[in-house]
């Protein structure tokens, strides 16, 4: 399950009751996925071929049609990030830039860790939401956020979109920091 630390006040938010309620407040769709689903030689792989992408997206294909559906997603893929991944050094600096899309960004967790900051209301300010396999997230269209890794430095995710052009990072500048 997720855990959510508030940057201002070093709040520590855990339990799937207590995440949802905060993530809600904020406006930001969590939901969790059965890992149990997922094929076990699938569990722990970070470098994927086509064929073991595919079997990700066959494992979750009625969790994915049904958020699709509910929240007007057309196409969706997967994304794999460790050590192994070309330029990943230079790909997490990129991410760890605050910015913003034009649709909302939304993510299922499937192997590995992610982390999202995200920048909540006047009160709460930037908070992280540390996410695990299972974990389904989606930051609200327009609202600055960033992405990063986790200790163990991989992750795979299922990543849906309305537009994949809708993607594109839009540059934040913010007065407050994150
Ligand atoms: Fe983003």
């Amino acid at each position: 399950m997720a855990v959510i630390k508030v940057r201002n006040t070093s709040e520590v938010i855990e339990g799937h009751d207590n995440v949802l309620t905060f993530l809600e407040k904020q406006g930001v769709l969590y939901e969790h996925w059965d890992m149990s689903k997922l094929p076990e030689e699938l569990k722990e792989k970070f470098v994927l071929s086509d064929e073991e992408k595919e079997g990700i997206l066959t494992a979750y294909k009625d969790e994915i049609e049904e958020l699709a559906e509910r929240r007007g997603y057309k196409t969706w893929d997967i994304v794999a990030l460790s050590d192994a991944t070309p330029n990943i050094e230079e790909l997490l600096k990129k991410f760890e830039n605050v910015h913003t899309h034009t649709e909302d960004e939304v993510r299922a967790i499937t192997a590995g860790h992610g982390i999202f900051i995200i920048k909540g209301n006047d009160e709460v300010g930037y908070f992280d939401v540390e996410l695990e396999p299972g974990d389904v997230i989606s930051v609200p269209e327009g609202n600055p956020h960033f992405f990063t890794l986790m200790e163990d430095r991989q992750v795979v995710a299922v990543r849906l979109f309305i537009e994949t052009e809708g993607w594109v990072a839009h540059p934040y500048q913010d007065t407050v920091s994150k």
